[in-house]
């Protein structure tokens, strides 16, 4: 069985393009050697991550995101295990949404970035969480 988890994130500061690349190849190196594989959406200066891999490498690697100074207000969204990997070939997926991008996959045209943060709805998946839904399913089709 393999670990997942998935949480949302400010930026502490302003990240550049190449800020995110050098952060992208730290992560795609390391978790190449972790066994651990996900994907990183970063939207208006906010990060949703999902992570698989085995739980002693992941909750280590948790720990040490939360406590990274790039970004703050750290909020777990899910985890639990599973039998199989989400993001199997992708040792970091990336991509940078716009606020159009994101607005049309979750259906609603004035979706801000602070609507990440809000208290869950229980009757509603956190949004966070159809945005990294979005992806997987293209990747399966
Ligand atoms: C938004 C965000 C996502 C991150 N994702 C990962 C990741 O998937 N894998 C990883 O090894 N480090 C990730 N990091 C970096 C870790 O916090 C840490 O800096 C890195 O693992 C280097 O650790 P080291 O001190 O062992 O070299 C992430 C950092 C941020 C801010």
């Amino acid at each position: 069985m393999i670990k997942y988890i998935a949480y949302v994130s400010r930026q502490s500061y302003i990240l550049t393009d190449e800020d995110i690349s050098a952060l992208l190849v730290t992560c795609r190196t390391k978790n190449m050697r972790n066994e651990i594989t996900g994907m990183l959406i970063y939207f208006d200066g906010t990060f949703i991550q999902f992570l698989e891999g085995p739980k002693e490498n992941i909750d280590p690697l948790f720990d040490l995101i939360s406590k990274d100074k790039r970004h703050q207000d750290v909020i777990l969204l899910i985890d639990g295990v599973s039998s199989k990997r989400e993001f199997e070939d992708w040792s970091m997926a990336f991509k940078k949404m716009t606020q159009p991008e994101t607005a049309k996959i979750l259906g609603q045209k004035d979706f801000k970035k602070e609507d990440l943060f809000k208290g869950k709805d229980p009757n509603t998946e956190h949004p966070g969480l159809l945005l990294i839904k979005s992806f997987v399913n293209n990747l399966h089709i």
